[in-house]
C-alpha cells in the first residue's frame, strides 16, 4: 500500500463571460478532472477546486451586451457554467465564484499586506478616457490597432492577433468598445501599482526551485518574464464590478471610490477563496492545503491551464503570495496546455466555428468529448479538433476497440457459461502473455499519470484494451468450447477480469461508460480502485462463480451523415 497524499486541484479559472468552447475544457478543467480522478482512485486525498472568474471588462460589457446588470448577468452565467460541468461530469469538489465574499476579503488582506510590505505604492498615470462616454476606458473597453502587429481590432489588454499583452494607451486609433467614440483623450488617473521590481530575485529563486517539476513550456515562460524584468503593474481598474479598494480601516480608499482591483489580481487568490468556501459548506479545513504554518507543506498543490495563462501563475500570483511575507502554500507541479483548435483557427460563437460545451452535451454523452480531447490533449503542441477525428477516435477507440471487447466477452459468457464467471481451467501460455502485457502497460499509464502526459496515458489505455482483443483471438474461447469447455472457460473468466480491469482504468477519462460496465460485471464499488501493476492476480479479481449481465451498447458510432451534418452547423475544414 502506498502512502496517502495529500492533493490540491485546481484548473484555470474560466471567465464568467459565456459558456466555455471544447478548447477550453481541454487545456485545463478536463485534464484537471482526469488528474483529481486517477488520484482518488489511487486513494489519496485528493480536493479539487475551480470557480467562475466573475470581474473585469469582459464580465462588465457581457452584461451590458445581454441588457442585465453585471450581478444577473454573472448569477444565470455561474448557472449555465455549473450545470455544464456537472454534464462533463467534471468532479469538482467546488466550484466557487470570485464575486463572493471570501473573495473580495480575503483579495482585500492581500492587498493590505502587500502594502504594508512596501509593494504597493499609488502612482499617476496616464489612461484612456473617452470624452463622450463621460469615463476612462480600461482593458477591453477601448480597441484599436496593435502597436506590434497592426491588427486593427486589438483589445486594450491584448493583441488577438500577435498574442502580446498591452497596455491601453499604446494602442493607435483607438476608439470606445462599448459606444465606438473615438473622441478619446489621454488622461491623468491615480492606480495602485504592485512593485514586482522589489520582488524580482525571490521570485526568480523560487521558479529555480519549483520549476524542477514544472514542464519546460511553464518554466520558459517564467523565465522569459524573469529576464525581462519585473515591472510595476497596476492593480486597480476604473470599474465598478469587482473587489472594492479598501483603506487599512476598512473604509474606501480616498480616491478610488470608483476603482476595483484588477481582475488578475483577484482571480488566482480565488483559487484560495473557492477552497475557503468549500471549507465552509463542507466542514473541511482550507488551511492544512493553503497555509504552510498549518501543515500545507505535506500538500502537493497541481494547477492546470492554458500557456496563456502561465505567466499569472508562475510569477504575478506568487508575487502576491510570497510578497505578503505570510506563509502561503504556493504551486508545486504546474500543467500548461497548448490550444485545442477548430481546424487550425479559432472557435468562434459569432462565426458559428467550433463546439461549445452546453452544445456538445446536446450531440453526445461526455464520454465521448473526453476521451477525444484527452487522447488528442494539446501537449506538445497545439491539437486542431476535426469531425473527421473526432469520429475515428470514437468509432475505432471506443465503439471497436472497448466496446466489442466489453461485449463479446459479456454475451458470450451469458449464452455460454449462464451469466457466471467460469470457475474450471487453468491458465496457459495465451493467459501468461495477457498478464505480462497488463503488469507493463498498467506500469506505463501509471507513469503517464504521474507525470501528467494525459495524451500518452491515453494512447497506452487503448493499446491495453486493444491488447485484450488480441489476447481473445490467441485464447479463442469460441473455438475452444466445442471440444474443451474447461478451457474455453479460462478464457472467458480471463475476459470478464480484463472487461474489469479495462473499465477501472477508464473511469478517469470516461467514468460514465466506465461505470456501466463495472454495475453489470457486478464489481462492488470498494473494489474500483486503481490497480496495482504488480499484482498479478489481476486476471482473477472477480470471484468465480459471480453473476454478470452483459451491459447495453456503450458506445454508438458515429456515421458519416452525422458528420456531415455537424460539420454543416458548426464549421469545419
Ligand atoms: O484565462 C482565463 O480564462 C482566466 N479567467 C483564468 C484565470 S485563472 C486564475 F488565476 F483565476
Ligand atoms: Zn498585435
Amino acid at each position: 500500500m502506498t502512502q496517502t497524499r495529500r492533493i490540491l486541484v485546481t484548473s484555470a479559472l474560466p471567465y464568467i463571460n459565456g459558456v466555455k468552447h471544447l478548447g477550453n475544457l481541454a487545456g485545463s478543467m478536463l485534464p484537471a478532472d482526469v488528474y483529481a480522478r486517477v488520484m482518488r482512485l489511487k486513494g489519496h486525498d485528493v480536493t479539487y477546486i475551480c470557480a467562475t472568474d466573475e470581474h473585469g471588462t469582459p464580465a462588465e460589457l457581457a452584461a451590458q451586451a445581454a441588457g442585465q446588470t453585471v450581478q444577473q448577468y454573472c448569477d444565470e452565467q455561474y448557472e449555465i457554467q455549473r450545470k455544464a460541468g456537472e454534464g462533463f461530469l467534471l468532479s469538482y469538489d467546488w466550484f466557487g465564484r470570485t464575486s463572493r465574499p471570501a473573495n473580495h476579503k480575503l483579495t482585500q488582506h492581500f492587498a493590505q499586506m502587500l502594502e504594508q510590505n512596501g509593494l504597493i505604492a499609488s502612482q499617476t498615470s496616464k489612461q484612456v478616457y473617452a470624452v463622450d462616454d463621460g469615463r476612462f476606458l480600461p482593458d477591453r473597453y477601448v480597441e484599436g490597432t496593435c502597436p506590434h502587429c497592426g491588427f486593427e481590432k486589438a483589445r486594450g489588454d491584448q493583441c488577438d492577433n500577435c498574442g502580446r499583452l498591452l497596455d491601453p494607451v499604446d494602442l493607435k486609433n483607438p476608439y470606445s468598445a462599448v459606444t465606438g467614440s473615438r473622441n478619446i483623450e489621454i488622461r491623468d488617473t491615480e492606480h495602485l501599482y504592485l512593485q514586482q521590481t522589489g520582488m524580482q530575485e525571490t521570485i526568480r529563486a523560487w521558479v529555480n526551485e519549483k520549476g524542477v517539476n514544472w514542464p519546460s513550456l511553464a518554466v520558459s515562460i517564467a523565465n522569459k518574464w524573469l529576464d525581462e524584468g519585473l515591472i510595476a503593474r497596476s492593480i486597480t481598474r476604473d470599474l465598478s464590478w469587482g473587489v472594492k479598494v479598501m483603506s487599512a480601516d476598512g473604509t474606501p480608499r480616498p480616491g478610488f471610490e470608483n476603482k476595483v482591483f484588477y481582475v488578475w489580481f483577484d482571480a488566482p487568490i480565488g483559487y484560495i477563496s473557492a477552497t475557503q468556501e468549500w471549507a465552509e459548506a463542507t466542514g473541511n479545513d482550507w488551511e492544512k492545503l493553503w497555509r504552510r504554518d498549518k501543515g500545507a507543506d505535506q500538500t502537493e498543490y497541481v494547477q492546470f491551464m492554458g500557456k496563456d495563462n502561465v505567466a499569472f501563475h508562475t510569477v504575478s500570483f506568487p508575487v502576491t503570495l510570497l510578497g505578503s511575507g505570510e506563509p502561503w502554500k504556493t504551486v508545486d507541479k504546474l500543467k500548461a496546455f497548448n490550444w485545442v483548435t477548430w481546424y487550425g483557427g479559432k472557435f468562434s460563437t459569432s462565426n458559428k466555428r467550433g463546439v461549445f460545451m452546453d452544445t456538445a452535451l446536446s450531440l453526445l454523452p461526455a464520454d465521448y468529448w473526453r476521451w477525444y480531447l484527452i487522447a488528442n490533449a494539446p501537449e506538445g503542441s497545439d491539437a486542431a479538433f476535426t469531425w473527421e477525428g473526432f469520429q475515428a477516435a470514437v468509432n475505432s477507440d471506443l465503439a471497436n476497440v472497448l466496446g466489442n471487447f466489453v461485449n463479446r466477452i459479456t454475451k458470450y459468457c451469458a449464452s455460454k457459461f449462464d451469466g457466471k464467471v467460469p470457475e474450471a481451467g487453468e491458465p496457459g501460455e495465451a493467459e501468461a502473455w495477457m498478464a505480462n502485457e497488463l503488469a507493463t502497460r498498467l506500469k506505463a499509464i501509471d507513469e503517464y499519470y504521474e507525470a501528467m502526459e494525459f495524451r500518452k496515458a491515453a494512447a497506452e489505455t487503448r493499446a491495453l484494451w486493444a491488447a485484450g482483443n488480441e489476447y481473445l483471438t490467441k485464447a479463442e474461447p469460441w473455438v475452444k468450447y466445442k471440444s474443451d469447455v474447461d478451457g474455453a472457460a479460462v478464457g472467458v473468466r480471463a475476459g470478464i477480469n480484463l472487461a474489469a480491469v479495462f473499465a477501472i482504468i477508464a473511469q478517469p477519462i470516461i467514468p460514465d461508460a466506465a461505470t456501466k460496465v463495472l454495475d453489470a460485471l457486478g464489481i462492488p464499488k470498494g473494489n474500483r480502485r486503481w490497480p496495482d501493476w504488480q499484482d498479478n492476480g489481476l486476471l482473477d479479481a472477480i470471484p468465480r462463480g459471480a453473476p454478470i449481465t452483459p451491459p447495453d451498447v456503450l458506445f454508438q458510432k458515429i456515421e458519416d451523415t452525422q458528420v456531415a451534418e455537424w460539420t454543416e452547423r458548426f464549421g469545419g475544414g
